[in-house]
């Protein structure tokens, strides 16, 4: 099917077969700095999960997107809340997952940061420097722990032993499923992607743009584990 087509299919079905929800959905990368004006991050676009929105609002659900800095142009009809660093991401993240019947976690969050950051700007001693990273919240993770009733859907970009580590990942993090991509996904307009289910299944491979995999991302939940 072309894609105007696919989209307006899913939207159709979506909004035929299902109670709009209220979705979190994080996007784009964090950033951890170092000191005022250097930071660790990653080359994360957040397409995939502005493309998500976007399906979403399409789909007739409400859409409270918690963003990494991006250049992106905000999906229409989405609430966008703009974060920088993890530990604001997690705190914006806690305090809107309450109102929410689910969350979608395709953000690249910063693994570890700087355990301080040095005012102004460090400046160069011509010796090797050491600096001390520290772990960052995992906030699918925590919000995994909270959901109770609500679903919960992370994403795992994978280099190495891909389905394994992805399944390892759905289970810490307590999600009802997970998405595996891989490193080509960052920055890219299309993917390829794996969608694996709470008891470890393969339930779909789909290969396309971003929106149309978004766009049946949402149908899947919809149709697997809205209410
Ligand atoms: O980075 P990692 O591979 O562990 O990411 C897997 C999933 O966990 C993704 O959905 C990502 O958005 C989420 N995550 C998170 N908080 C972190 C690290 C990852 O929510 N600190």
């Amino acid at each position: 099917m072309e894609r105007t087509r696919l989209e307006a299919y899913y939207c159709r079905v979506d909004l035929e077969t299902s109670i709009a929800m209220k979705i979190l959905i994080t996007a784009g990368p964090t950033r951890e700095y170092l000191d005022d004006v250097r930071f660790l991050s990653n080359a994360s676009s957040g397409r995939m999960g502005y493309a998500i929105a976007q399906a979403a609002i399409a789909a007739g659900h409400e859409v409270v997107l918690v963003s990494g800095p991006v250049a992106l142009p905000v999906p229409v009809g989405c609430e966008l809340v703009s974060v920088e660093g993890t530990r604001e991401m997690y705190d914006a993240c806690l305090a809107r997952f309450a109102e929410c019947d689910g969350v979608i976690a395709s953000a690249a969050v910063c693994d570890y940061g700087p355990q301080e950051r040095t005012a102004g700007k460090r400046v160069k001693t011509g010796q090797p420097i050491t600096i001390e990273l520290v772990e960052m919240p995992d906030i699918i993770a925590e919000l995994g722990r909270q959901k109770g009733h609500r679903w919960s859907v992370g994403f795992a970009l994978e280099a190495q032993d891909p389905h394994r580590r992805a399944v390892e990942k759905l289970h810490k993090k307590n999600c009802d499923a997970i998405v595996l991509n891989r490193t080509t996904a960052i920055g890219a307009d299309n993917n390829s992607i794996e969608l694996i289910d709470s008891i470890d299944t393969t339930v779909a491979k789909w290969t396309g743009s971003k929106i149309d995999i978004a766009h049946r991302l949402i149908a899947w939940i919809v149709g697997t584990l809205a209410d």
